[in-house]
């Protein structure tokens, strides 16, 4: 998919399907089986590195990968994540972004919002695609207290929609929505012009992600309720990532169990 090709999503009621992967091998299948959108997530953290969380993610780490899983695809849009203190002032986030896009990433993602202006107004000048992250942000599970579901209340929840309002002002292509209500995820989608795309926000995002290693089931620690594990019911991976395809293109998933 090219990054153009973003709109027309969001024009006509097809969702976008997105999965992380973080190497070729994966990527090969998850495009071959028709996804739309891989991001090399900082989840690799957790999952390839075993951490507690997503804060020891380098740049050197997210280059490595992102280079794996560009040598396995062909036509799929690819989006990398900025790991923690990779986008700390405008001048380092453009030379990161830019290491990133070397790499292989079309789109690269960051988390935050207006305290960003500036790294997303540096990358909107120099023509870099990019994909905002809004509720919760794994980087900040600190400051957030834990793995927390985000706007809960009309302060933060005003917080988020005047964040996303920002972000699309400031050139931002696509946005991801983490563990936020379905009910304000609905509102942020139809307030932007930009496809979101939720996990843990419920149906009426623009699109869905999900970490690969959570819905094949390999990852069994610590799963948040919008996890589905679609390898149960599917033979192999490939089917399992075709029931992943088909149950967000038929928005079957995520269903309310998996929302908040
Ligand atoms: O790092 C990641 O995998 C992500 C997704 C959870 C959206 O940011």
């Amino acid at each position: 998919m090219k990054i153009d090709e973003l709109k027309t999503f969001k024009q006509s009621p097809e969702k976008i399907t997105c999965l992380t992967a973080y190497d070729a091998s994966f990527a090969q299948l998850f495009d071959e089986c028709g996804i739309d959108v891989i991001l090399v997530g900082d989840s690799l953290g957790n999952v390839i590195q075993g951490g507690e969380n997503t804060l020891g993610v380098t740049m050197r780490d997210m280059v490595y990968h992102t280079q794996s899983v560009a040598k396995g695809i062909q036509g799929v849009l690819l989006i990398a994540d900025m790991p923690y203190h990779s986008y700390d002032s405008a001048n380092q986030t453009l030379a990161n972004a830019q290491r990133l896009i070397d790499a292989g990433a079309q789109m690269v993602k960051f988390e935050g919002g207006q305290e960003h202006k500036d790294s997303f107004e540096i990358l909107q000048a120099n023509n870099i695609p990019v994909c905002g992250h809004l509720g919760l942000q794994p980087q900040s599970v600190i400051e957030m207290g834990g793995y927390k579901v985000q706007g809960k209340d009309e302060v933060s929840a005003k917080r988020i929609i005047d964040d996303a309002l920002a972000l699309e002002a400031w050139g931002v292509q696509m946005l991801v929505l983490e563990c936020v209500p379905a009910a304000l995820a609905k509102q942020v989608s139809q307030a932007l012009s930009i496809p979101t795309i939720g996990i843990g926000a419920g149906l009426d995002c623009d699109g869905q992600v999900l970490v690969s290693y959570d819905m094949l089931g390999i990852n069994t620690k610590h799963l948040p309720r919008f996890v589905k594990n679609f390898l149960k019911d599917n033979n192999d991976i490939q089917g399992a990532v075709n029931a992943f395809i088909s149950a967000v293109k038929d928005q079957t998933f995520p269903g309310d169990e998996h929302s908040y």
